[in-house]
């Protein structure tokens, strides 16, 4: 029984460490765009970020308030916001509490990649 309890914990252990690195998806090389594929995204996040709590994410705004600091054009690794969606490098997670399914991080991850267009 101890010996059971012990090596289901170890496996716990492990498992969450595999799950904290991002392996992100290049979608094939499909072009994303900023209108139809990542502002509806934010329909989860706008409850909060929608003018007092930075970045403001509202439709209409969203864009300038990203490129102003949050995103870096093509490096989806120095991004706030793509950190602030896996809650890595002292950057909180987003939505608090609860991390987006993978293809919705990916799409954040490829958007950026392919140089963060307001397409
Ligand atoms: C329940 C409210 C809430 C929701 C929902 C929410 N956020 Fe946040 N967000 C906050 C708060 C509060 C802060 C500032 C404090 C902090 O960093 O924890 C913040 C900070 C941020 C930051 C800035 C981090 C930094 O270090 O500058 C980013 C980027 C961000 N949120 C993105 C998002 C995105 C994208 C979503 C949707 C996926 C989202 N948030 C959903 C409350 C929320």
């Amino acid at each position: 029984m101890i010996v059971g309890v012990s090596l289901f914990v170890n496996s716990c252990y492990y498992d969450t460490t595999e799950d904290d690195v991002f392996i992100p998806d290049d979608g094939n090389g499909t072009e994303l765009s900023y209108q139809n594929d990542i502002i509806p995204l934010w329909s989860q996040c706008v409850a909060c970020h929608r003018g007092d709590e930075p970045p403001d994410l509202r439709d209409n705004v969203s864009y300038d308030e990203l490129l102003n600091g949050y995103v870096v054009p093509g490096d989806p690794e120095a991004s706030i916001l793509y950190k602030s969606l896996l809650g890595i490098d002292g950057v909180s997670l987003m939505p608090p509490g609860s991390k987006w399914p993978d293809s919705k991080i990916n799409a954040v991850y490829n958007w950026i990649d392919q140089g963060a267009k307001d397409n």
